[in-house]
């Protein structure tokens, strides 16, 4: 199978696994990224069976609305049972780093009001220790070189994302050479520093459900 199709399989994997669980009045929370782009086109083919969707970024807004789904503000949504997302890495406790496409903030928001948090991977994003893929770290433009100088404190070796600036006007940082062994004190500790709108590490919120699409189909990992 190539990694496209992994990706389909996963993304039709997670809607099989919500679906019965929708009505008119379900809003489902939808992640950004290849991956979440395949579980959109899935989606669309049950539109009608829920009530409508909140996206983590623009560019999935557009693919949805793309679809005729009707995308809500998160601010009138009162309760959210799923959000489905990629992610780029995950450990066996479904701890993530989300961001490689830089939405990790909206990401990470969507993701603490739903109830339960699909993640759709394909095989390559299972790793014993998180931290091979860049960290990504959105800051606030003013705090770049602040933020920039803690994060080699913490010993990793920050580069600014060239040309890149997110949906909520920020800067984003990919933290390279961690060996992320603790990754939610990890999280604290670079949310702690000023000038730092969040980082891409989902350890206090992880996912709760892992599709892995391997060669030999897709597996459950739960967290
Ligand atoms: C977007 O900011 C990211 O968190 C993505 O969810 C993550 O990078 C996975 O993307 P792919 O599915 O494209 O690998």
């Amino acid at each position: 199978m190539t990694q496209d199709q992994l990706k389909q399989a996963v993304a039709q994997a997670a809607v099989d696994y919500i679906a019965p669980h929708l009505t008119w009045e379900s809003i489902i929370g939808v992640g950004t990224g290849s991956t979440a782009n395949c579980f959109i086109d899935a989606l669309a083919k049950i539109k009608h069976t829920f009530g409508a969707a909140v996206a983590s970024s623009e560019a999935t807004a557009t693919r949805l609305k793309s679809h005729g789904i009707n995308v809500l503000e998160l601010n009138a949504v009162p309760h959210m049972s799923f959000y489905v997302d990629g992610a780029d890495e995950s450990d066996i406790h479904l701890n993530l780093i989300k961001g490689g496409g830089g939405a990790l903030t909206r990401e990470k928001i969507v993701a603490a009001v739903a109830e339960t948090f699909v993640c759709i991977a394909d095989e390559s994003k299972l790793v014993g220790v998180l931290g091979a893929f860049p960290l990504p770290v959105e800051v606030i433009p003013m705090a770049r070189s602040y933020v920039a100088r803690k994060l080699v404190g913490l010993g990793g070796e920050p580069v600014w994302r060239q040309g890149f600036v997110t949906d909520n006007g920020n800067l984003i940082l990919d933290l390279y050479g961690m060996d992320i062994v603790d990754p939610k004190d990890l999280e604290q500790q670079i949310n702690q520093l000023t000038g730092v709108v969040t980082n891409g590490l989902f350890a206090h919120r992880p996912a709760d459900i892992l599709f892995l699409g391997t060669g030999d189909g897709v597996k459950t990992l739960t967290s």
